[in-house]
């Protein structure tokens, strides 16, 4: 781009401007505002102004510095530089802090009366410039926004001018913000490859990227255990044939080569869709509820791209703190969208519902008229939808991921040795692959940081009459909350088969390995002595009396006290030498 081009983009006549330089360019925003610029205040407006056509300038050149030169910089050298910048970000701020002074004025000069100045409310951009420093995000609690001028705007409505955000539907400075913080965290090095859209819910989420996708007619290779809102919306909505219509394959997917049988199966059976060009695209929820066991993403992710399909990825279960999907070596084996219900561990404080969807930058975002714009998720389906996250809850669940780590890991650890002491009890069956004869315990060491399991398992109690089972499972409360929103900080207990599974029939229960009386387990991070010792006396209360001898099978006291030491003490040393090794 030439300097001039450069330039122009700073004026308030940026697409139709005549002028052929700084000082032209000058002298036509001067007029445009009805300012002389004979006159003294019209001269030292131009003086301005000039400066700030040449800093337009500069401030470009030094970013195309910083695309060439960021990689191979020395860390002190980029240290130096992020200071730098950062007391560059707070000069101009001073500037437009300076220039408050004399807009402020112009603006109490101009008079209304004091019903105007009510109804209008404060002229709050005096005030917002300092707000840029606020050590937390600002909640930027606004629908609409400000804007600069005519031709700045319509180039806003093009995707062409993010400066002005339009309209907090569709943007909004605190909810870009986390969706810039959860793309570092989830992309790490690849982090500029990879843009984010913030959602209303989780469950908006995935239906913004559903909808993205799939077509009329076109096939979901779908993972078998996922959650039942996901598979509600997929089997009910998308699979209508007075809505989409979509063809629906099943497949377990904790080997990759589950993937190739139920590809096979989608060709056999859709040989006809598949003929009109219709596509195909994979979903899958890993760990995945109920039972938080772990498919084999990466092996999936590869196989299903070299036969030419995208993956959707729900890695809500996870989080960032046990896998870090796209941020494996080598990018096929990446799922080309990642989906988070930030409701869960993200926030963790079951104080809000939100979710996100991260992509490719091509996939997410282009200007309006750049090639394969219409094909954007921005575009196609979030401009139009209006499933936006509100300012207020954006902000909520970045003050919740600020403690991510410590809280899953108290909860990673309280998930092994709660598997451990349960499945101690010969009556007590536990779907967890934190257990090391689990056939999912290689898939999850493989893929987990530190081999931790996700916070999520299953039982189900042998021999144990109906009576007594819905007395013991009452009785769990308070130490087990009767709730169903899983990642929240204390631990939680449900039925998947009466409440987040009840959308499927016998059979699909039977194949997701749910029976009527299973029970799912959502640990938090309370001390686990409590918790071993509230579900020992729940079951002395309820399931002794009707079967006596229940409770004399449980892990002695003794057992349990070095089990939980046993993991404390190694989880949190290998915890260290993982952040020492790095
Ligand atoms: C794995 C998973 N994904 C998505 C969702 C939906 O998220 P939300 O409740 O934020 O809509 C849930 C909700 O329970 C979930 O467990």
């Amino acid at each position: 781009m030439s300097d001039i081009e450069i330039m122009q983009k700073l004026s308030p006549r940026r697409n139709t401007t005549e002028a052929t330089d700084a000082p032209s360019l000058v002298d036509e925003q001067l007029r445009h505002f009805g300012i002389d610029p004979q006159s003294e205040f019209g001269a030292s407006l131009a003086k301005i102004t000039l400066h700030l056509y040449a800093a337009q300038v500069d401030t470009e050149a030094l970013w195309n510095q910083t695309l060439q030169s960021m990689v191979q910089l020395e860390r002190t050298e980029k240290i130096a530089r992020f200071n730098a910048k950062k007391f560059l970000s707070f000069q101009l701020a001073k500037l437009l802090d300076t220039s408050q002074n004399s807009f402020r004025r112009s603006y109490q000069r101009i008079g209304c009366t004091t019903t105007s100045k009510l109804t209008k409310g404060p002229y709050p951009v005096f005030d917002n410039v300092t707000a840029i420093f606020s050590a937390t995000p600002v909640i930027t609690r606004t629908a609409t926004y400000i804007y600069a001028c005519a031709e700045w705007i319509e180039d806003a409505f093009q995707g062409k001018e993010l400066l002005l955000e339009i309209y907090s539907r569709l943007l909004n400075p605190t909810s870009v913000t986390l969706a810039n913080h959860i793309v570092d965290i989830e992309a790490g090095p690849y982090t500029s490859e990879y843009f984010a859209w913030n959602f209303s819910s989780g469950m908006a989420a995935i239906d913004g990227v559903l909808s993205h996708v799939l077509g009329r007619d076109d096939m979901l290779i779908q993972s078998r255990n996922i959650y039942g809102g996901a598979h509600q919306l997929i089997h009910d909505w998308y699979a209508k044939p007075s809505n989409l219509g979509i063809g629906v394959v099943t497949f377990d997917g904790h080997d990759a080569a589950d993937f190739d049988e139920a590809l096979e199966e989608t060709r056999k059976r859709y040989a006809d869709r598949l003929a009109q060009g219709r596509k195909a695209y994979v979903y899958l929820e890993s760990p995945c509820n109920p039972h938080g066991y772990v498919l084999d993403v990466p092996g999936i992710c590869k196989r299903a791209h070299a036969a030419g399909l995208e993956v959707i990825l729900d890695a809500t279960v996870g989080t960032p703190f046990l896998q870090l999907p796209l941020q494996r070596d080598d990018p096929e084996e990446r799922p080309d969208y990642l989906i988070h219900s930030y409701t869960k561990d993200l926030s963790g404080t079951g104080t809000v519902i939100a979710g996100c969807v991260i992509g490719r930058m091509e996939k997410m975002f282009l200007p309006k008229g750049m090639e394969g714009w219409q094909q954007t998720m921005f575009w196609n389906v979030y401009y139009v939808k209006g499933a936006f996250l509100a300012a207020d809850l954006a902000f909520e669940v970045m003050q919740g991921m600020r403690t991510l780590e410590v809280r899953m890991l108290a909860k990673c650890i309280n998930t092994v040795i709660l598997a451990r002491f349960l499945d101690a009890h010969p009556s007590i069956n536990v779907h967890c692959n934190a257990l090391p004869e689990d056939d999912n315990a290689e898939a999850m060491r493989g893929q987990h940081f530190l081999g931790l399991p996700a916070p999520l398992f299953t039982i189900d109690i042998d021999g144990v009459s109906r009576v007594a089972f819905q007395r013991f499972f009452d009785s769990l409360a308070p130490m087990f909350g009767h709730m169903i929103s899983l990642g929240q900080s204390n631990t939680i207990v449900s039925c998947p088969a009466l409440t987040t599974h009840s959308e499927l029939d016998e059979s699909g229960l039977t194949a997701a390995g749910i029976r009527p009386t299973t029970i799912r387990m959502a640990v938090g991070d309370e001390d686990p002595r409590d918790l071993i010792r509230h579900f020992v006396d729940a079951a002395l209360l309820a399931i002794e009396p009707l079967h006596p001898g229940f409770c004399a099978e449980f892990m002695p006291p003794e057992d349990t006290h070095e089990l939980i030491r046993e993991w404390y003490l190694d989880t949190h040393r290998r915890y260290i030498e993982s952040k020492t090794e790095s």
